[in-house]
């Protein structure tokens, strides 16, 4: 259904194609093809020069990464590959977000995980909840995603890293900090990542292309010590033989020669326009039946229903009426919220997606 053109997507987690880096990527493709010459199977690790660019990229960000403490990935999801297989022991413990992305609890299950959610309110993750735990030395995990938080868009404050960072530093719990969406602020730079307050080597730090370039480029990174990141580039061979180097050699040139930084600073204008274009549509039009905070970066509006809405007849009734939305059911057990994407649907077909759902909600109350 996620790709299907003849609905109106108010679900999905992509750039628009409004948004998408059109002249950056033909410029970038044009030079990059004067320069490819090994199209043999690449260093486990990656492109040494696209590894130095995202490293200096992280410094940016108060991260200090080598080259070699640095593996490039087919995006972030093969990075939570990578570390269930390779590092989480069978039958480990993951702490994670309630609601989560999708996609990681599918795969800690495939790994053979067990799961324990930890609600996300609108402050964010809650850290005392996680304290009250039974956290077993070597078989527990912690998977966040800090920042702009898929689905909720909630940050965690300054404050509350502190604090988890010295909680799991107590409890010498690992941390898997998921940072995909951190380059997308639209109002103010995010808090630091919980990697830059780590001094033992404890955060494995995974990023991404997809959400600020495009997802089918398949590049990311993962970010840990250098014995972690060897053993993961060994076993990343023996599934796949490394990243296209196409796509690698693109991105290391969007880098170094600027034009990513120009094509955020352009990403960022045209999100805050679009993000405040649904607030006022959801103002407009359902501010009777639902709350929702205003997202000061990445993709989407969590809205809650106030009223007694059945989501799982909103959401058929919508794909009835072409509206694809993400309902909070899929997530975890909450049947009163819903994933409402500002940064994939054009500005008419957010303001048709959303009087759909108001007169399909009329016959709900
Ligand atoms: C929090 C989060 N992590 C990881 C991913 C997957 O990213 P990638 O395309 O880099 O594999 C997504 C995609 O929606 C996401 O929202």
């Amino acid at each position: 259904m996620e790709n299907r053109k003849d609905i109106i997507q108010l679900s999905k987690g992509e750039l628009g194609i409004d948004l998408f880096p059109y002249f950056e990527i033909a410029e970038t493709a044009k030079k990059v093809s004067g320069q490819l010459h090994e199209f043999g199977y690449g260093d486990g690790l990656g492109d040494i020069q696209l590894r130095k660019e995202i490293s200096k990229n992280l410094l940016k960000h108060g991260i200090h990464a080598s080259a070699s403490s640095i593996l490039i990935v087919s995006g972030a999801l093969q990075a939570l590959k990578l570390l269930s297989v390779g590092i989480l022991k069978r039958g480990s413990t993951v702490f994670i977000e309630s609601p989560s992305y999708l996609y990681s609890i599918y795969l800690f299950r495939a790994a053979g995980m067990q799961l324990k959610p930890i609600p996300v309110d609108k402050n964010g993750f809650d850290v005392e909840e996680l304290s009250k735990q039974n956290i077993k030395n070597n078989l527990s995990a912690l998977y966040v995603n800090p920042t702009f938080q898929n689905p909720t868009t909630t940050i965690m404050s300054l404050q509350k890293r502190q604090l988890l960072i010295e909680k799991c530093q107590y409890f010498q719990l690992p941390i898997i900090e998921d940072d995909i969406y951190r380059d997308l602020w639209i109002d103010e730079p995010a808090p630091p990542p919980l990697k830059t307050f780590d001094q033992q080597g404890q955060v494995l730090y995974i990023g991404s292309f997809s959400k600020t370039i495009a997802a089918g480029l398949r590049i990311g990174w993962l970010v840990g010590p250098e014995s972690v990141i060897k053993r993961l580039s060994d076993l990343r061979m023996q599934i796949d033989y490394g990243s296209s180097y196409a796509s690698q050699m693109l991105v290391k040139e969007l880098l170094s020669s600027g034009l990513y930084e120009k094509h955020l600073e352009r990403t960022r204008n045209r999100l805050k326009q679009k993000r405040d274009f649904l607030l006022h549509l959801l103002n407009q039009h359902l501010v009777e039946c639902a709350t929702w905070s205003k997202p000061s970066g990445g993709f989407f509006i969590w809205v809650t229903f106030t009223k007694n809405i059945d989501t799982r007849k909103l959401f058929k009734e919508c794909l009835n009426s072409g509206v694809l939305i993400n309902p909070g059911f899929i997530y975890n057990d909450n049947y009163r919220t819903i994933r409402l994407s500002f940064a994939y649907p054009s500005f008419k077909e957010m303001e048709k997606g959303i009087l759909i759902i108001k007169e399909l909600l009329a016959n709900h109350v």
